[in-house]
């Protein structure tokens, strides 16, 4: 393949740049489920090669080549397969090989009119607020993570506006954190108030896989125009493609590399994970491969750690700075199973986890966090040790409270039983009181370090 493709390139030298020498003529030889076998295509196109074919009804649909077998490619579309009959022709330009190399990968030209858009996975916009501008520099959809040697290291902590988050998991720019929870328990809300109230230049918002009222709901309530005006959105809706859903994962990672290069501080929210993998599932099925682990293909196990490795401190810029891409990826944990495979994989890749619980959204408390399941492995080392200890002294606090919670609700528990349990029993709900927000109240991490400083010394001096 390599040769035929030098010989290629070499034959054909004037060719000027990123216009294609030539054109690859195939057919479509059958279809099943998902995909359909290309054939005339071997010798020149690779996995991740995108074609075109030509519809019955003469509409060029956008597939990309997942696998071969034999001769043969095997395709899914970007689009429905609908109105593709076997005979079908498939069209793939070819280039010189150098200029094959540069070309190799979907890119998008990402550019500063992305901000305040929602944007689906190919770059066009889905908000009626007319075209984004064009140009800019292509950016690979697929990029590789930076090499680990030339990243800086994490930036000083960052204030997130939120106060369960702010004072039990301080996270620090370029962190990357896990959200567990299952639907309904407020992953939505608290990811608009990330996207407002964290201080940092601008979000990347991926919605991957929710149906459309929640991605409307989500943009106009959680989210809303000042939210919105800094951000990128990018949504693919459970109605599209695996392909299309994959996509809207990668184009707003390549979104935040573009504003991380300019040397911004940049907050990812991905919602979620669970739906990026699934859409990776969809295609591994029918590329071939086995379902190995609960029905998920190996190749996604491969997958999303250099996917999730994207986000993290961006290469030292040569003015002695760098960007940093802050993350938080939603995995969606359903009935609590916490050998969920998803849920495994990704709490190993990530440098912390936050865990919402629907027992604590049912009590009434929002963010529904669970500080004491949850932990951000950059604390303690972004915090003074005085905020430390408040930190360890609440959290001592929190845990015995919630082991006496019950007694005391069931007037089994004797005031004076343990000296530990009185102060727990005291201070603990005023603990929960703390790191209670409504959803439109902003607090910043120094009023919170404050606040709880004012709490625990009070109770010192009792
Ligand atoms: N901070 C909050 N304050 C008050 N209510 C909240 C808060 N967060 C979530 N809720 C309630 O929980 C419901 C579900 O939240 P949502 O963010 O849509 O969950 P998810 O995205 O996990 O499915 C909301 O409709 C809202 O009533
Ligand atoms: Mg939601």
């Amino acid at each position: 393949m390599g040769e035929s493709l030098y010989s290629l390139s070499s034959i054909i030298k004037t060719t000027p740049n990123t216009v294609p020498i030539g054109k690859l003529h195939g057919k479509v030889l059958d279809i099943s489920g998902l995909s359909a076998t290309v054939s005339g295509m071997h010798g020149f196109t690779g996995v991740g090669d995108r074609v075109t074919i030509k519809a019955l009804d003469g509409r060029d649909i956008t597939a990309e080549i997942v696998a071969f077998r034999s001769n043969y490619a095997v395709v899914m579309a970007y689009d429905s397969l609908e109105g593709i009959g076997a005979g079908c022709p498939v069209i793939f330009p070819l280039y010189k090989k150098e200029e094959r190399e540069q070309l190799a990968g979907a890119t998008l030209r990402i550019n500063d009119s992305w901000l305040g858009r929602v944007i689906d996975p190919t770059g066009q916009p889905m908000d009626g607020k007319g075209p984004v501008l064009p140009g800019g520099k292509p950016q690979k959809l697929h990029a590789s993570p930076p090499q680990a040697a030339s990243r800086a290291r994490l930036g000083p902590r960052i204030d997130v506006g939120v106060k369960a988050m702010n004072l039990f998991t301080t996270c620090r720019q370029g962190q990357r954190l896990g959200l567990f929870a299952g639907s309904g328990v407020g992953k939505s809300t608290l990811l608009g108030m990330l996207a407002r109230n964290t201080a940092c230049d601008i979000a990347v918002i991926s919605l991957v896989g929710e149906r459309g009222r929640e991605v409307r709901e989500f943009i106009e309530d959680d989210l809303g125009a000042e939210g919105l005006a800094r951000s990128v959105v990018v949504v693919a809706t459970s109605d599209t493609s695996a392909l299309m859903r994959r996509e809207a994962a990668y184009t707003a990672l390549s979104a935040a590399e573009y504003f991380r290069d300019q040397g911004k501080s940049v907050l990812l929210l991905m919602d979620s994970v669970t739906r990026f993998c699934q859409a990776l599932r969809e295609i591994g099925l029918s590329a071939g491969e086995p379902p190995a682990t609960r029905g998920f293909p190996p190749s996604v196990f491969a997958t999303l750690p250099r996917l999730l490795e994207r986000a993290g401190p961006g290469p030292m810029r040569e003015d002695g700075k760098a960007g940093q891409i802050t993350a938080l990826f939603s995995v969606l944990v359903e009935g609590d199973d916490q050998n969920e495979p998803i849920t495994d994989a990704v709490r190993g890749i990530l440098d912390g986890h936050i865990i919402m619980e629907r027992e604590i959204a049912d009590s009434g408390r929002y963010p529904a966090i669970n500080v004491l399941k949850s932990l951000s492995r950059s604390v303690p080392g972004c915090n003074s040790d005085e905020e430390n200890s408040l930190i360890r002294e609440a959290r001592a606090i929190l845990a015995t409270w919630d082991d006496v919670k019950d007694l005391v609700r069931l007037g089994a528990y004797k005031q004076g039983a343990d000296p530990k349990a009185d102060v727990a029993i005291h201070i603990g709900p005023v603990l929960e009181e703390l790191i209670t927000q409504r959803k439109n109240e902003k607090v910043s991490l120094d009023d919170a370090f404050a606040h709880l400083r004012q709490i625990l010394r009070v109770q010192d001096h009792n």
